[in-house]
Protein backbone atom coordinates (compact mmCIF):
# COMPACT_ATOMS: atom_id res chain seq x y z
CA UNK A 1 0.00 0.00 0.00
CA UNK A 2 2.76 2.31 0.52
CA UNK A 3 4.01 1.83 -3.36
CA UNK A 4 0.48 2.73 -4.47
CA UNK A 5 0.60 5.64 -2.05
CA UNK A 6 3.98 6.80 -3.40
CA UNK A 7 1.94 6.30 -6.56
CA UNK A 8 -0.85 8.37 -5.87
CA UNK A 9 1.89 11.37 -5.03
CA UNK A 10 2.33 11.72 -8.95
CA UNK A 11 -1.63 13.00 -8.84
CA UNK A 12 -0.56 15.87 -6.28
CA UNK A 13 -0.04 18.37 -8.56
CA UNK A 14 -3.24 18.39 -10.52
CA UNK A 15 -5.42 18.84 -7.58
CA UNK A 16 -7.34 21.26 -9.73
CA UNK A 17 -8.40 19.00 -12.36
CA UNK A 18 -8.96 16.07 -10.02
CA UNK A 19 -11.34 18.30 -7.95
CA UNK A 20 -13.44 19.10 -11.62
CA UNK A 21 -13.50 15.12 -12.09
CA UNK A 22 -14.79 15.06 -8.80
CA UNK A 23 -17.55 17.29 -8.72
CA UNK A 24 -18.25 15.72 -12.37
CA UNK A 25 -18.64 12.06 -10.91
CA UNK A 26 -21.04 13.64 -8.15
CA UNK A 27 -22.87 15.11 -10.96
CA UNK A 28 -22.42 12.33 -12.94
CA UNK A 29 -23.97 9.73 -10.16
CA UNK A 30 -27.40 12.14 -9.92
CA UNK A 31 -27.84 12.29 -13.52
CA UNK A 32 -27.10 8.38 -13.60
CA UNK A 33 -29.65 7.62 -10.61
CA UNK A 34 -32.48 9.61 -12.41
CA UNK A 35 -32.61 7.14 -15.02
CA UNK A 36 -34.57 4.49 -12.91
CA UNK A 37 -36.89 7.64 -12.46
CA UNK A 38 -37.11 8.07 -15.71
CA UNK A 39 -38.58 4.51 -16.78
CA UNK A 40 -40.78 5.28 -13.97
CA UNK A 41 -42.10 8.13 -15.33
CA UNK A 42 -42.94 6.20 -19.24
CA UNK A 43 -44.58 3.09 -17.97
CA UNK A 44 -46.81 5.33 -15.47
CA UNK A 45 -47.20 7.46 -18.52
CA UNK A 46 -48.19 4.39 -20.45
CA UNK A 47 -51.16 3.45 -17.91
CA UNK A 48 -52.33 6.96 -17.20
CA UNK A 49 -52.68 8.31 -20.84
CA UNK A 50 -52.44 11.63 -20.77
CA UNK A 51 -50.83 12.39 -17.42
CA UNK A 52 -47.95 11.20 -15.30
CA UNK A 53 -49.24 10.86 -11.44
CA UNK A 54 -47.21 10.01 -8.87
CA UNK A 55 -49.51 9.10 -6.53
CA UNK A 56 -48.72 5.55 -6.04
CA UNK A 57 -45.49 6.66 -4.06
CA UNK A 58 -46.68 6.27 -0.35
CA UNK A 59 -42.72 6.61 1.23
CA UNK A 60 -43.27 10.01 -0.24
CA UNK A 61 -46.38 11.02 0.46
CA UNK A 62 -45.86 14.89 -0.74
CA UNK A 63 -45.33 13.84 -3.93
CA UNK A 64 -48.58 12.27 -4.45
CA UNK A 65 -50.59 15.53 -5.89
CA UNK A 66 -47.67 16.18 -8.42
CA UNK A 67 -48.60 15.53 -12.38
CA UNK A 68 -47.60 16.91 -15.63
CA UNK A 69 -48.48 15.99 -19.00
CA UNK A 70 -46.90 13.01 -20.82
CA UNK A 71 -45.04 15.30 -23.80
CA UNK A 72 -43.16 16.42 -21.03
CA UNK A 73 -41.66 12.55 -20.84
CA UNK A 74 -39.43 12.96 -23.98
CA UNK A 75 -37.56 16.00 -22.50
CA UNK A 76 -36.73 14.34 -19.17
CA UNK A 77 -35.49 11.69 -21.06
CA UNK A 78 -33.07 13.77 -23.05
CA UNK A 79 -32.01 16.24 -20.69
CA UNK A 80 -31.18 13.06 -18.17
CA UNK A 81 -29.37 11.19 -20.59
CA UNK A 82 -27.50 14.65 -21.99
CA UNK A 83 -26.65 15.39 -18.73
CA UNK A 84 -24.80 11.85 -17.98
CA UNK A 85 -23.43 12.02 -21.03
CA UNK A 86 -21.75 15.53 -20.08
CA UNK A 87 -20.34 14.71 -17.01
CA UNK A 88 -19.48 11.60 -17.61
CA UNK A 89 -17.26 12.65 -20.15
CA UNK A 90 -16.01 15.26 -18.44
CA UNK A 91 -14.91 13.26 -15.68
CA UNK A 92 -13.26 11.32 -17.90
CA UNK A 93 -11.38 13.79 -19.50
CA UNK A 94 -9.93 15.08 -16.29
CA UNK A 95 -9.29 12.39 -15.34
CA UNK A 96 -7.51 10.14 -18.55
CA UNK A 97 -5.36 13.90 -18.82
CA UNK A 98 -4.49 13.85 -15.07
CA UNK A 99 -3.48 9.65 -15.84
CA UNK A 100 -1.28 10.73 -18.95
CA UNK A 101 0.49 12.98 -17.39
CA UNK A 102 1.45 11.51 -14.14
CA UNK A 103 2.88 8.89 -16.55
CA UNK A 104 4.84 11.01 -18.49
CA UNK A 105 5.95 12.40 -14.79
CA UNK A 106 6.85 9.05 -13.79
CA UNK A 107 8.97 8.39 -17.12
CA UNK A 108 10.78 11.42 -16.97
CA UNK A 109 11.66 10.25 -13.28
CA UNK A 110 13.03 7.44 -14.13
CA UNK A 111 14.82 8.48 -16.95
CA UNK A 112 16.85 10.44 -15.21
CA UNK A 113 17.02 8.46 -12.39
CA UNK A 114 18.60 5.76 -14.29
CA UNK A 115 21.10 8.12 -16.52
CA UNK A 116 22.37 9.56 -13.18
CA UNK A 117 23.06 5.72 -11.42
CA UNK A 118 26.50 4.34 -11.27
CA UNK A 119 28.27 1.59 -13.29
CA UNK A 120 28.21 -0.61 -11.00
CA UNK A 121 23.91 -0.72 -10.53
CA UNK A 122 24.06 -1.34 -14.72
CA UNK A 123 25.99 -4.02 -14.19
CA UNK A 124 23.96 -6.21 -12.08
CA UNK A 125 20.89 -5.32 -14.03
CA UNK A 126 20.31 -5.63 -17.84
CA UNK A 127 19.38 -3.05 -20.24
CA UNK A 128 16.30 -4.20 -21.53
CA UNK A 129 15.00 -5.03 -18.41
CA UNK A 130 15.54 -1.18 -17.68
CA UNK A 131 14.00 -0.41 -20.90
CA UNK A 132 10.90 -2.72 -19.70
CA UNK A 133 11.03 -0.71 -16.47
CA UNK A 134 10.29 2.42 -18.14
CA UNK A 135 8.10 1.48 -20.82
CA UNK A 136 5.70 -1.44 -19.97
CA UNK A 137 5.53 -1.10 -16.34
CA UNK A 138 5.13 2.57 -16.14
CA UNK A 139 1.93 1.89 -18.74
CA UNK A 140 0.67 -0.24 -16.36
CA UNK A 141 0.28 2.53 -13.67
CA UNK A 142 -1.68 4.46 -15.75
CA UNK A 143 -4.76 2.44 -15.44
CA UNK A 144 -3.81 2.53 -11.55
CA UNK A 145 -3.87 5.82 -11.28
CA UNK A 146 -6.82 6.97 -13.34
CA UNK A 147 -9.14 4.01 -13.24
CA UNK A 148 -8.55 3.45 -9.56
CA UNK A 149 -9.39 6.70 -8.66
CA UNK A 150 -12.21 6.91 -10.98
CA UNK A 151 -13.68 3.71 -9.84
CA UNK A 152 -13.21 4.23 -5.91
CA UNK A 153 -14.77 7.80 -6.46
CA UNK A 154 -16.81 7.90 -9.08
CA UNK A 155 -18.88 4.16 -8.39
CA UNK A 156 -19.36 4.13 -4.96
CA UNK A 157 -21.47 7.17 -5.45
CA UNK A 158 -23.53 5.88 -8.24
CA UNK A 159 -24.16 2.97 -5.47
CA UNK A 160 -24.96 5.72 -3.17
CA UNK A 161 -26.88 7.72 -5.14
CA UNK A 162 -28.88 4.31 -6.28
CA UNK A 163 -29.75 3.01 -2.89
CA UNK A 164 -32.61 5.45 -2.04
CA UNK A 165 -34.12 4.87 -5.63
CA UNK A 166 -34.28 1.15 -5.12
CA UNK A 167 -35.83 1.59 -1.77
CA UNK A 168 -38.40 4.18 -3.33
CA UNK A 169 -39.42 1.69 -6.07
CA UNK A 170 -39.06 -1.51 -4.14
CA UNK A 171 -40.21 -0.49 -1.23
CA UNK A 172 -38.45 -3.73 1.58
CA UNK A 173 -38.22 -5.82 -1.32
CA UNK A 174 -35.05 -4.01 -2.08
CA UNK A 175 -33.58 -5.61 1.21
CA UNK A 176 -32.95 -8.59 -0.64
CA UNK A 177 -31.30 -7.20 -3.46
CA UNK A 178 -29.40 -5.04 -1.39
CA UNK A 179 -27.98 -7.47 1.55
CA UNK A 180 -26.30 -9.49 -1.10
CA UNK A 181 -23.56 -7.17 -2.43
CA UNK A 182 -21.13 -7.20 0.82
CA UNK A 183 -20.78 -10.88 0.52
CA UNK A 184 -19.42 -10.29 -3.18
CA UNK A 185 -16.05 -8.91 -1.18
CA UNK A 186 -14.77 -11.97 -0.10
CA UNK A 187 -13.82 -14.35 -2.91
CA UNK A 188 -12.90 -10.86 -4.83
CA UNK A 189 -10.07 -10.28 -1.92
CA UNK A 190 -9.06 -13.62 -2.01
CA UNK A 191 -8.46 -13.52 -5.63
CA UNK A 192 -6.88 -10.48 -5.53
CA UNK A 193 -4.01 -11.66 -3.56
CA UNK A 194 -3.59 -14.56 -6.43
CA UNK A 195 -3.49 -11.52 -9.04
CA UNK A 196 -0.63 -9.22 -7.73
CA UNK A 197 1.88 -12.60 -7.36
CA UNK A 198 0.54 -13.58 -11.29
CA UNK A 199 1.43 -10.11 -12.04
CA UNK A 200 4.99 -9.53 -10.87
CA UNK A 201 5.88 -12.71 -12.16
CA UNK A 202 4.60 -11.79 -15.12
CA UNK A 203 6.44 -8.62 -15.72
CA UNK A 204 9.71 -10.21 -14.56
CA UNK A 205 9.52 -12.24 -17.73
CA UNK A 206 8.30 -9.14 -20.08
CA UNK A 207 11.21 -7.81 -18.74
CA UNK A 208 13.30 -10.98 -19.68
CA UNK A 209 11.25 -11.07 -23.49
CA UNK A 210 13.13 -7.45 -23.58
CA UNK A 211 16.36 -7.90 -22.63
CA UNK A 212 16.68 -10.70 -25.11
CA UNK A 213 15.68 -9.03 -28.10
CA UNK A 214 17.74 -6.40 -27.52
CA UNK A 215 20.59 -8.89 -26.90
CA UNK A 216 19.85 -10.94 -29.95
CA UNK A 217 19.18 -7.62 -32.09
CA UNK A 218 22.70 -6.46 -31.14
CA UNK A 219 24.51 -9.35 -31.97
CA UNK A 220 22.62 -9.79 -35.35
CA UNK A 221 25.37 -10.56 -37.19
CA UNK A 222 26.86 -13.09 -34.84
CA UNK A 223 23.60 -15.07 -34.52
CA UNK A 224 23.98 -15.24 -38.23
CA UNK A 225 27.28 -15.94 -38.73
CA UNK A 226 26.96 -18.86 -35.82
CA UNK A 227 23.84 -20.29 -37.81
CA UNK A 228 22.12 -19.47 -34.35
CA UNK A 229 18.71 -18.66 -36.11
CA UNK A 230 16.62 -22.10 -34.75
CA UNK A 231 18.61 -22.08 -31.33
CA UNK A 232 17.89 -18.34 -30.31
CA UNK A 233 14.42 -18.49 -32.33
CA UNK A 234 13.67 -21.94 -29.35
CA UNK A 235 14.83 -19.89 -26.31
CA UNK A 236 13.10 -16.72 -27.63
CA UNK A 237 9.53 -19.05 -27.72
CA UNK A 238 10.61 -20.46 -24.29
CA UNK A 239 10.87 -17.19 -22.86
CA UNK A 240 7.40 -16.14 -24.30
CA UNK A 241 5.79 -19.18 -23.69
CA UNK A 242 5.98 -18.91 -20.04
CA UNK A 243 5.25 -14.99 -20.31
CA UNK A 244 2.43 -17.36 -22.07
CA UNK A 245 1.40 -18.95 -19.35
CA UNK A 246 1.32 -16.38 -16.41
CA UNK A 247 -0.89 -14.24 -19.05
CA UNK A 248 -2.95 -17.17 -19.00
CA UNK A 249 -3.15 -17.76 -15.37
CA UNK A 250 -3.42 -13.65 -14.79
CA UNK A 251 -6.40 -13.48 -17.19
CA UNK A 252 -8.51 -16.90 -15.79
CA UNK A 253 -8.14 -15.09 -12.48
CA UNK A 254 -9.24 -11.78 -13.76
CA UNK A 255 -12.46 -12.39 -15.90
CA UNK A 256 -14.03 -14.71 -13.57
CA UNK A 257 -14.58 -11.94 -11.06
CA UNK A 258 -17.36 -10.61 -13.49
CA UNK A 259 -19.51 -13.64 -13.83
CA UNK A 260 -19.21 -14.14 -10.51
CA UNK A 261 -20.58 -10.74 -9.32
CA UNK A 262 -22.92 -11.13 -11.86
CA UNK A 263 -24.25 -14.31 -10.61
CA UNK A 264 -24.45 -12.86 -7.14
CA UNK A 265 -26.17 -10.12 -7.87
CA UNK A 266 -28.47 -12.05 -9.69
CA UNK A 267 -29.24 -14.11 -7.13
CA UNK A 268 -30.17 -11.48 -4.38
CA UNK A 269 -32.14 -9.60 -7.34
CA UNK A 270 -33.80 -12.49 -8.31
CA UNK A 271 -35.38 -12.75 -4.86
CA UNK A 272 -35.92 -9.05 -4.82
CA UNK A 273 -37.92 -9.69 -8.29
CA UNK A 274 -39.72 -12.38 -7.54
CA UNK A 275 -41.90 -11.03 -4.43
CA UNK A 276 -42.09 -7.52 -6.38
CA UNK A 277 -43.83 -8.55 -9.51
CA UNK A 278 -46.56 -10.10 -7.19
CA UNK A 279 -46.57 -6.65 -5.45
CA UNK A 280 -45.74 -4.01 -6.87
CA UNK A 281 -47.33 -2.13 -9.38
CA UNK A 282 -45.87 -1.94 -12.83
CA UNK A 283 -44.67 1.46 -12.91
CA UNK A 284 -42.67 0.95 -10.10
CA UNK A 285 -41.92 -2.72 -10.85
CA UNK A 286 -39.88 -1.44 -13.86
CA UNK A 287 -38.32 1.30 -12.75
CA UNK A 288 -37.25 -1.22 -9.58
CA UNK A 289 -36.06 -3.38 -11.90
CA UNK A 290 -34.12 -0.81 -13.65
CA UNK A 291 -32.55 0.28 -10.49
CA UNK A 292 -31.20 -2.86 -9.94
CA UNK A 293 -29.48 -2.88 -12.93
CA UNK A 294 -27.58 0.23 -12.18
CA UNK A 295 -25.74 -1.78 -9.39
CA UNK A 296 -24.43 -4.14 -11.96
CA UNK A 297 -21.95 -1.74 -13.70
CA UNK A 298 -20.24 0.32 -10.66
CA UNK A 299 -20.03 -3.44 -8.59
CA UNK A 300 -18.19 -5.17 -11.87
CA UNK A 301 -15.92 -2.24 -11.92
CA UNK A 302 -15.16 -2.02 -8.41
CA UNK A 303 -14.58 -5.42 -8.27
CA UNK A 304 -11.75 -4.71 -10.87
CA UNK A 305 -10.38 -1.93 -8.73
CA UNK A 306 -8.38 -4.37 -6.74
CA UNK A 307 -6.52 -6.38 -9.26
CA UNK A 308 -6.05 -3.14 -10.99
CA UNK A 309 -4.51 -1.67 -7.70
CA UNK A 310 -2.49 -5.41 -7.16
CA UNK A 311 -0.91 -5.21 -10.57
CA UNK A 312 0.04 -1.36 -10.12
CA UNK A 313 1.95 -2.52 -6.93
CA UNK A 314 3.69 -5.30 -8.73
CA UNK A 315 5.00 -2.68 -11.67
CA UNK A 316 4.88 0.43 -8.96
CA UNK A 317 8.05 -2.58 -7.00
CA UNK A 318 9.58 -2.77 -10.27
CA UNK A 319 9.44 1.61 -10.62
CA UNK A 320 10.46 2.03 -7.51
CA UNK A 321 13.04 -0.32 -7.21
CA UNK A 322 15.06 1.97 -9.79
CA UNK A 323 14.00 5.22 -8.65
CA UNK A 324 14.99 4.70 -4.71
CA UNK A 325 18.88 2.74 -5.62
CA UNK A 326 21.04 5.72 -5.10
CA UNK A 327 24.06 6.17 -7.20
CA UNK A 328 27.09 5.04 -5.63
CA UNK A 329 29.24 7.90 -6.99
CA UNK A 330 28.03 11.13 -5.83
CA UNK A 331 29.29 14.38 -5.36
CA UNK A 332 30.42 15.31 -1.83
CA UNK A 333 28.65 18.27 -0.62
CA UNK A 334 30.31 21.02 -1.23
CA UNK A 335 32.29 19.82 -3.87
CA UNK A 336 35.09 21.58 -5.40
CA UNK A 337 34.96 22.78 -8.78
CA UNK A 338 38.24 22.02 -10.16
CA UNK A 339 39.35 24.89 -12.84
CA UNK A 340 43.46 24.63 -12.44
CA UNK A 341 45.57 23.43 -15.24
CA UNK A 342 46.80 20.00 -14.50
CA UNK A 343 50.57 19.56 -13.23
CA UNK A 344 50.31 16.10 -11.73
CA UNK A 345 47.89 12.85 -11.62
CA UNK A 346 48.42 10.29 -9.19
CA UNK A 347 47.56 6.97 -8.19
CA UNK A 348 48.46 6.56 -4.18
CA UNK A 349 48.63 2.94 -3.41
CA UNK A 350 44.95 1.97 -5.15
CA UNK A 351 43.46 -0.99 -4.48
CA UNK A 352 39.74 -1.77 -6.39
CA UNK A 353 37.92 -4.95 -6.48
CA UNK A 354 34.06 -4.77 -8.51
CA UNK A 355 32.89 -7.69 -6.23
CA UNK A 356 34.18 -8.10 -2.64
CA UNK A 357 37.32 -10.67 -1.86
CA UNK A 358 38.40 -10.82 -5.58
CA UNK A 359 40.75 -7.53 -6.01
CA UNK A 360 41.08 -6.73 -9.40
CA UNK A 361 43.92 -4.04 -8.93
CA UNK A 362 46.07 -4.34 -5.97
CA UNK A 363 49.03 -1.31 -4.51
CA UNK A 364 48.88 0.79 -7.66
CA UNK A 365 51.15 3.68 -7.47
CA UNK A 366 51.28 6.05 -10.52
CA UNK A 367 52.86 9.24 -10.57
CA UNK A 368 51.90 11.40 -13.98
CA UNK A 369 53.11 14.86 -14.96
CA UNK A 370 52.05 17.04 -17.36
CA UNK A 371 52.82 16.42 -21.06
CA UNK A 372 53.81 12.56 -20.03
CA UNK A 373 52.20 9.79 -21.95
CA UNK A 374 51.88 6.57 -19.65
CA UNK A 375 51.25 3.79 -21.74
CA UNK A 376 49.98 0.51 -19.93
CA UNK A 377 50.03 -2.65 -21.12
CA UNK A 378 49.20 -6.31 -20.17
CA UNK A 379 47.15 -9.10 -21.07
CA UNK A 380 44.38 -9.46 -21.39
CA UNK A 381 41.95 -9.02 -18.16
CA UNK A 382 44.77 -7.57 -16.16
CA UNK A 383 42.70 -4.71 -15.29
CA UNK A 384 44.10 -2.17 -17.57
CA UNK A 385 40.39 -0.52 -18.13
CA UNK A 386 39.56 -0.98 -14.90
CA UNK A 387 42.54 0.89 -13.88
CA UNK A 388 41.75 4.13 -16.29
CA UNK A 389 37.62 3.80 -15.29
CA UNK A 390 38.94 4.98 -11.71
CA UNK A 391 40.30 8.19 -12.52
CA UNK A 392 37.09 8.85 -14.37
CA UNK A 393 35.34 7.95 -11.44
CA UNK A 394 33.48 5.65 -12.59
CA UNK A 395 34.08 3.45 -9.58
CA UNK A 396 35.89 4.62 -6.08
CA UNK A 397 38.81 2.96 -5.39
CA UNK A 398 38.45 0.08 -2.49
CA UNK A 399 42.16 1.60 -1.27
CA UNK A 400 43.79 4.04 -1.89
CA UNK A 401 43.80 7.50 -3.26
CA UNK A 402 43.75 9.16 -6.85
CA UNK A 403 44.82 13.13 -6.60
CA UNK A 404 45.25 14.96 -9.46
CA UNK A 405 47.43 18.46 -8.42
CA UNK A 406 47.34 16.64 -4.95
CA UNK A 407 43.30 16.74 -4.38
CA UNK A 408 41.72 13.73 -3.64
CA UNK A 409 39.17 13.67 -6.93
CA UNK A 410 36.87 12.56 -4.92
CA UNK A 411 36.79 16.30 -3.34
CA UNK A 412 36.21 17.38 -6.63
CA UNK A 413 32.76 18.05 -8.19
CA UNK A 414 32.06 14.84 -11.14
CA UNK A 415 31.55 17.53 -14.15
CA UNK A 416 34.37 19.38 -13.31
CA UNK A 417 36.05 15.61 -12.79
CA UNK A 418 34.92 14.31 -16.23
CA UNK A 419 35.15 17.93 -17.98
CA UNK A 420 38.85 17.99 -17.68
CA UNK A 421 39.06 14.17 -19.09
CA UNK A 422 38.70 12.78 -22.67
CA UNK A 423 38.12 9.10 -23.56
CA UNK A 424 38.49 6.80 -26.40
CA UNK A 425 37.04 3.74 -25.25
CA UNK A 426 37.82 0.14 -25.96
CA UNK A 427 34.42 -0.33 -27.54
CA UNK A 428 33.50 2.93 -30.02
CA UNK A 429 29.97 3.58 -28.86
CA UNK A 430 27.88 6.56 -31.40
CA UNK A 431 24.65 7.29 -31.27
CA UNK A 432 21.39 8.28 -33.44
CA UNK A 433 22.21 11.33 -34.88
CA UNK A 434 24.42 13.02 -36.99
CA UNK A 435 28.28 12.88 -37.90
CA UNK A 436 28.50 16.53 -36.28
CA UNK A 437 26.40 15.80 -32.99
CA UNK A 438 28.28 12.89 -32.24
CA UNK A 439 31.67 14.81 -32.72
CA UNK A 440 30.38 17.56 -30.73
CA UNK A 441 28.86 15.29 -27.90
CA UNK A 442 30.69 16.59 -24.80
CA UNK A 443 30.85 20.11 -26.66
CA UNK A 444 27.46 20.30 -28.34
CA UNK A 445 27.80 24.52 -28.62
CA UNK A 446 30.93 23.70 -30.55
CA UNK A 447 30.65 25.48 -34.07
CA UNK A 448 30.63 23.65 -37.06
CA UNK A 449 34.34 25.05 -38.05
CA UNK A 450 35.70 23.20 -34.59
CA UNK A 451 33.93 19.97 -35.60
CA UNK A 452 35.72 19.91 -38.57
CA UNK A 453 39.17 21.25 -37.12
CA UNK A 454 38.81 18.04 -34.59
CA UNK A 455 37.51 16.01 -37.58
CA UNK A 456 41.16 16.92 -39.92
CA UNK A 457 43.23 16.09 -36.73
CA UNK A 458 41.59 13.14 -36.13
CA UNK A 459 41.91 12.11 -39.54
CA UNK A 460 38.02 11.89 -40.18
CA UNK A 461 37.27 14.44 -42.35
CA UNK A 462 37.98 12.92 -45.82
CA UNK A 463 35.85 9.91 -44.77
CA UNK A 464 32.92 12.63 -43.48
CA UNK A 465 32.61 14.20 -46.41
CA UNK A 466 32.35 11.32 -48.54
CA UNK A 467 29.24 10.66 -46.93
CA UNK A 468 26.40 11.43 -48.74
CA UNK A 469 24.70 14.39 -46.43
CA UNK A 470 28.99 15.29 -44.63
CA UNK A 471 28.32 15.71 -41.04
CA UNK A 472 24.91 16.09 -41.52
CA UNK A 473 24.66 12.57 -42.46
CA UNK A 474 22.91 10.66 -39.79
CA UNK A 475 24.90 7.60 -38.37
CA UNK A 476 21.77 4.85 -37.28
CA UNK A 477 22.22 3.18 -33.93
CA UNK A 478 25.80 2.39 -32.61
CA UNK A 479 26.86 3.68 -35.93
CA UNK A 480 26.66 0.93 -37.92
CA UNK A 481 27.21 2.38 -41.10
CA UNK A 482 30.42 3.32 -40.50
CA UNK A 483 33.59 0.84 -40.18
CA UNK A 484 35.68 -0.02 -37.85
CA UNK A 485 38.46 2.58 -38.56
CA UNK A 486 35.92 4.90 -39.14
CA UNK A 487 34.27 5.08 -36.25
CA UNK A 488 37.63 4.79 -34.47
CA UNK A 489 38.51 8.20 -35.88
CA UNK A 490 35.17 9.65 -35.05
CA UNK A 491 35.47 8.67 -31.06
CA UNK A 492 38.93 10.12 -31.67
CA UNK A 493 37.56 13.85 -32.90
CA UNK A 494 35.11 13.69 -30.38
CA UNK A 495 37.83 13.32 -27.26
CA UNK A 496 39.28 16.04 -29.22
CA UNK A 497 36.67 18.64 -29.60
CA UNK A 498 36.90 18.31 -25.58
CA UNK A 499 40.48 19.86 -25.35
CA UNK A 500 40.73 18.04 -21.97
CA UNK A 501 44.42 18.34 -20.41
CA UNK A 502 43.74 14.86 -19.53
CA UNK A 503 43.33 11.88 -21.90
CA UNK A 504 42.39 8.21 -21.58
CA UNK A 505 42.81 6.33 -24.48
CA UNK A 506 41.52 2.70 -24.33
CA UNK A 507 42.92 1.00 -27.40
CA UNK A 508 40.63 -0.93 -29.39
CA UNK A 509 42.29 -4.08 -29.93
CA UNK A 510 40.14 -4.62 -33.28
CA UNK A 511 42.73 -5.22 -36.73
CA UNK A 512 42.68 -2.48 -38.80
CA UNK A 513 44.08 -2.20 -42.44
CA UNK A 514 47.31 -1.25 -42.80
CA UNK A 515 46.03 2.10 -44.50
CA UNK A 516 43.26 2.78 -41.44
CA UNK A 517 46.28 1.59 -39.02
CA UNK A 518 48.32 4.51 -40.31
CA UNK A 519 45.29 6.95 -40.33
CA UNK A 520 44.46 6.13 -36.73
CA UNK A 521 47.67 6.28 -35.17
CA UNK A 522 48.54 9.73 -37.00
CA UNK A 523 45.25 10.56 -35.26
CA UNK A 524 46.18 9.29 -31.98
CA UNK A 525 49.31 11.07 -32.04
CA UNK A 526 47.97 14.39 -32.61
CA UNK A 527 45.83 13.64 -29.97
CA UNK A 528 48.35 13.08 -27.35
CA UNK A 529 49.94 16.07 -28.05
CA UNK A 530 49.99 18.88 -24.71
CA UNK A 531 48.58 16.82 -22.66
CA UNK A 532 48.84 13.71 -19.54
CA UNK A 533 47.96 10.91 -21.49
CA UNK A 534 47.26 7.59 -20.39
CA UNK A 535 47.07 4.81 -22.69
CA UNK A 536 45.95 1.31 -22.77
CA UNK A 537 48.52 0.46 -25.67
CA UNK A 538 48.35 -2.42 -28.40
CA UNK A 539 50.46 -0.57 -31.19
CA UNK A 540 54.03 -0.77 -31.33
CA UNK A 541 54.29 2.91 -31.97
CA UNK A 542 52.05 4.42 -29.44
CA UNK A 543 54.19 2.24 -27.00
CA UNK A 544 57.68 3.30 -28.02
CA UNK A 545 56.34 7.05 -28.06
CA UNK A 546 55.71 6.86 -24.61
CA UNK A 547 57.35 8.75 -21.99
CA UNK A 548 56.75 5.08 -19.40
CA UNK A 549 55.34 1.92 -20.11
CA UNK A 550 53.83 0.42 -17.09
CA UNK A 551 53.26 -3.07 -17.30
CA UNK A 552 50.41 -5.15 -15.79
CA UNK A 553 50.15 -8.43 -14.81
CA UNK A 554 46.84 -9.36 -12.63
CA UNK A 555 46.13 -6.54 -11.01
CA UNK A 556 49.29 -5.15 -9.97
CA UNK A 557 51.98 -2.69 -11.86
CA UNK A 558 55.19 -5.58 -12.41
CA UNK A 559 57.59 -3.58 -14.07
CA UNK A 560 57.53 -0.18 -15.46
CA UNK A 561 59.83 2.00 -17.67
CA UNK A 562 60.94 2.96 -21.16
CA UNK A 563 60.33 0.71 -24.03
CA UNK A 564 64.60 0.10 -24.47
CA UNK A 565 64.73 -0.05 -20.54
CA UNK A 566 61.98 -2.60 -20.23
CA UNK A 567 63.59 -4.51 -22.98
CA UNK A 568 66.83 -4.63 -22.01
CA UNK A 569 65.68 -5.94 -18.61
CA UNK A 570 63.98 -8.78 -19.97
CA UNK A 571 60.69 -10.77 -18.45
CA UNK A 572 57.22 -10.04 -18.67
CA UNK A 573 57.27 -7.04 -21.24
CA UNK A 574 60.04 -8.44 -22.84
CA UNK A 575 57.92 -11.64 -23.24
CA UNK A 576 54.62 -9.53 -24.28
CA UNK A 577 56.63 -7.70 -26.60
CA UNK A 578 58.00 -10.84 -28.20
CA UNK A 579 54.59 -12.20 -28.62
CA UNK A 580 52.45 -8.93 -29.58
CA UNK A 581 54.79 -6.79 -31.25
CA UNK A 582 57.47 -9.17 -32.74
CA UNK A 583 57.83 -7.68 -36.37
N1 LIG B 1 31.75 -4.75 -14.26
C1 LIG B 1 32.53 -5.75 -13.83
N2 LIG B 1 32.13 -6.53 -12.81
C2 LIG B 1 32.90 -7.54 -12.36
N3 LIG B 1 34.11 -7.85 -12.87
C3 LIG B 1 34.56 -7.14 -13.90
C4 LIG B 1 33.81 -6.05 -14.43
N4 LIG B 1 34.50 -5.50 -15.46
C5 LIG B 1 35.64 -6.22 -15.54
N5 LIG B 1 35.69 -7.18 -14.61
C6 LIG B 1 36.81 -8.14 -14.39
O1 LIG B 1 37.95 -7.39 -14.04
C7 LIG B 1 39.12 -7.93 -14.65
C8 LIG B 1 39.87 -6.83 -15.37
O2 LIG B 1 39.09 -6.37 -16.43
P1 LIG B 1 39.57 -5.20 -17.39
O3 LIG B 1 38.47 -4.88 -18.32
O4 LIG B 1 40.11 -4.10 -16.58
O5 LIG B 1 40.75 -5.93 -18.19
P2 LIG B 1 41.67 -5.35 -19.35
O6 LIG B 1 43.07 -5.43 -18.86
O7 LIG B 1 41.17 -4.04 -19.81
O8 LIG B 1 41.49 -6.46 -20.48
P3 LIG B 1 41.44 -6.25 -22.10
O9 LIG B 1 42.86 -6.12 -22.56
O10 LIG B 1 40.86 -7.54 -22.57
O11 LIG B 1 40.61 -5.09 -22.38
C9 LIG B 1 38.66 -9.05 -15.54
O12 LIG B 1 38.95 -10.26 -14.87
C10 LIG B 1 37.18 -8.88 -15.66
O13 LIG B 1 36.53 -10.11 -15.70
MG1 LIG C 1 40.18 -3.43 -21.49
Amino acid sequence: MDIYKRLLAYVKPHRWRLFVAVLSMFAYSIANSLVSATLYIIVNGLYNKDEVRLDNLPHIPFLSSISFPVFWIPFVMIGVFFLRGFFDYLSNYQMSNIGIRAIRQVRDDLYRHLVYLSHDFYSRGRTGDFLSRIMNDVGQIQGAITDVIVDLVKQPLVILFNIPWVFIWGGKYALFAILIFPLVAVPITILGKRLRKLTKSMQERTGDITSFIGETLSGFHIVKAFCREEKEISRFEEINRSVFEYFRKTIKVTIIQRPLIEVMGAIGAGIAVGFGIKYLPPDRFVAFVGSLFIFYEPLKKISKVNSTIQQSIAAGQRIFEVLDARPSIRNKPGALVFKEPVHEVAYENVSFEYEKGTPILQGIDIRAKQNEVIAIVGASGSGKTTLVSLLLRFYDPTEGIIRINGKDIRELSLESLRGMIGIVSQETVLFNCSVKDNIAYGRPEAAIEDVRKAAMIAYADHFIEALPQGYDTQLGERGLKLSGGERQRLAIARALIKDPPILILDEATSHLDTQSEKEVQKALENLMKNRTVFVIAHRLSTVQKASRILVMEEGKIVQQGTNEFLLRLGGVYKKLYDLQFNL
